[in-house]
């Protein structure tokens, strides 16, 4: 049965883009069996995401986080679904620093959700992030371990600010290189 649908899909593409009715056309590149040339396909944007899943994937597969550094600067950043906030900001040049490497054994990955709607959605911390957070620095009601924050789809738009200070802050203010 889906066979025919789809197949029934792609006849009345077919049959559109023939009879010239789609104003609008997306070129979606594929390879020609039989001649192994790379040709090209015309569809319309809806009908190219249900062809062509590459865009529509890579789209659906990242978040949009933004770090506050502590001076007030934003960095927005696209997070893979699946990635810890640890691993994102290190993989951005974001100073969050994550002494243990992401194993719940410091409190240097301390980050501030800001909006209490995206804190609500992050499951509940582990006894361990718990205890870890209670050695963070400047521990607020909705602080977390970045390391502990994995991204996932309702966690898009995010906002997390690094505190002003973590734990392993030297007094002359050295800060560690993220591993
Ligand atoms: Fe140590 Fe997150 S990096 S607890």
């Amino acid at each position: 049965m889906w066979v025919s649908r789809i197949s029934s899909f792609g006849a009345q593409a077919i049959k559109k883009l023939t009879q010239g009715q789609l104003a609008h056309v997306q070129r979606t590149p594929y390879l020609h069996a039989s001649s192994g040339r790379i040709q090209t396909l015309q569809l319309p944007p809806q009908m190219h995401r249900f062809f062509c899943t590459t865009a529509a994937t890579e789209e659906e597969q990242t978040i949009n986080v933004t770090f506050v550094e502590t001076d007030g600067t934003e960095k927005h950043i696209k997070v893979p679904v699946g990635t810890s906030m640890l691993e994102a900001a290190h993989s951005n040049d974001i100073e969050l620093e994550g002494a243990c490497e992401g194993s719940c054994a410091c409190s240097t990955c301390h980050v501030i959700v800001m909006d209490v709607d995206h804190y609500n959605r992050l499951p509940d911390p582990s006894d361990e992030e718990n205890d870890m957070l209670d050695l963070a620095f400047g521990l607020t009601e909705t602080s977390r371990l970045g390391c502990q924050i994995e991204a996932k789809p309702e966690l898009d738009g995010i906002r997390l600010a690094l505190p002003v200070a973590t734990r392993n802050f030297a007094v002359d203010g050295y800060k560690p290189k993220p591993h």
